[in-house]
């Protein structure tokens, strides 16, 4: 079954076209605000207007015709209102147009799939880190669980908030990974874990007032320290608790090496595997959407197109989990 998935919740348009055996596609657009954080209505013009050549570009990579598909997926949530819209849009007129199954699924639980079709990680806790979420996941009883999250903002978005601050550009996450690679110090900041949770305003807006008191690079590795080890040490309790012996890292702060090096040790220390998929899946990408859709396809699910409205809040743990 060729699966075409469409991911339009943030700042990236991603097509993706999965079939049982292949990753057939993965193409994506990223909206790059001038200025400031994500704009809702400006990201969502970027997408629609790059949602044609994004798809054009997607089924001449899988050297496949719109005829050669058998479904269409779409991600339905969680995500900004109006850039989810957009890909509901684009996936309930390809539906409709070319008579293919119609599938909405949950963003946060593509992340993990296509994090468990690229790795060799079978039923992992998930330490999933992205621009609007942060969340340690654990499959028991038939569905996701959330045994961990930001009681705040997300790990991305502090960072974003944090590099725009000091003067760089969105996305901030690689331009704070880069600055604190150029030194070892480290300040004092507060630890945001409680628990299994964690939140990141406090500190970042302590690392804003400590703006001038140290270089850049001193508070952008202060930052990193403080913030990774918070969630790596919740991850680590998570997995003790759950007797889990794989870690997944995904979302787009998965790309940080820092972040990665970390987990990988937490790991070998307790005799456990970190899995990281490569960088094309941790970051938002139509593949994982297409996946995912595959697979509750294969269960028996579709989605009406009166049952294909966008869902801003949904969460992974609303969703039962008849396939795993
Ligand atoms: P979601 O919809 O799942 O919340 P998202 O819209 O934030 O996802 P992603 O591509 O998953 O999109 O993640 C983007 C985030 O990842 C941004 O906050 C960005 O700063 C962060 N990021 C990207 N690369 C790095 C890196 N090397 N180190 C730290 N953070 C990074
Ligand atoms: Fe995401």
């Amino acid at each position: 079954m060729n699966v075409l998935g469409i991911e339009s919740t943030a700042h990236t348009l991603g097509i993706g076209i999965v079939n049982e055996d292949e990753i057939l596609a993965n193409q994506k657009s990223m909206f790059e605000p001038e200025e400031g954080g994500i704009h809702p209505r400006k990201a969502s013009e970027h997408h629609y207007q790059s949602a044609m050549e994004q798809l054009n570009n997607a089924l001449a990579e899988a050297s496949l015709e719109l005829d050669d598909l058998d479904a269409v997926a779409f991600s339905q949530g969680p995500g900004i209102p109006q850039c989810l819209e957009i890909g509901a849009v684009m996936a309930r007129s390809l539906a409709e147009k070319h008579d293919l199954k119609l599938i909405g699924v949950n963003h946060c639980l593509s992340h993990i799939s296509i994090g468990t079709r690229t790795t060799e990680a079978s039923d992992p806790t998930t330490l999933y880190v992205s621009g609007g979420n942060s969340q340690i996941i654990e499959f028991r009883n038939g569905r996701y669980r959330i045994i961990g999250e930001t009681l705040d903002i997300a790990l991305g978005n502090a960072l974003d908030k944090f590099a725009r601050e000091l003067g760089y550009p969105h996305p901030g996450g690689p331009e704070i990974e880069k600055l604190a690679g150029k030194t070892d110090e480290i300040i004092e900041m507060s630890y945001p874990i409680k628990g299994m949770d964690f939140s990141f305003s406090g500190l970042t807006t302590e690392a804003e007032r400590k703006m001038g008191e140290a270089s850049d690079e001193v508070l952008a590795n202060s930052f990193q320290e403080h913030a990774y080890a918070a969630v790596v040490e919740a991850l680590e309790r998570a997995m003790a608790q759950e007797d889990s012996d794989e870690a997944l890292l995904t979302g787009g702060v998965a790309m940080n090496k820092r972040l990665r090096e970390m987990v990988e040790k937490m790991c070998e220390q307790r005799g456990a595997k970190a899995y990281f998929p490569p960088t094309e899946y941790c970051m938002d990408n139509g593949a994982m959407i297409a996946h995912q859709g595959l697979i509750e396809l294969e269960n028996g699910r579709e989605t009406e197109i009166s049952e294909s409205h966008k869902r801003p809040k949904w969460r992974p743990d609303e969703v039962e989990a008849e396939w795993k």
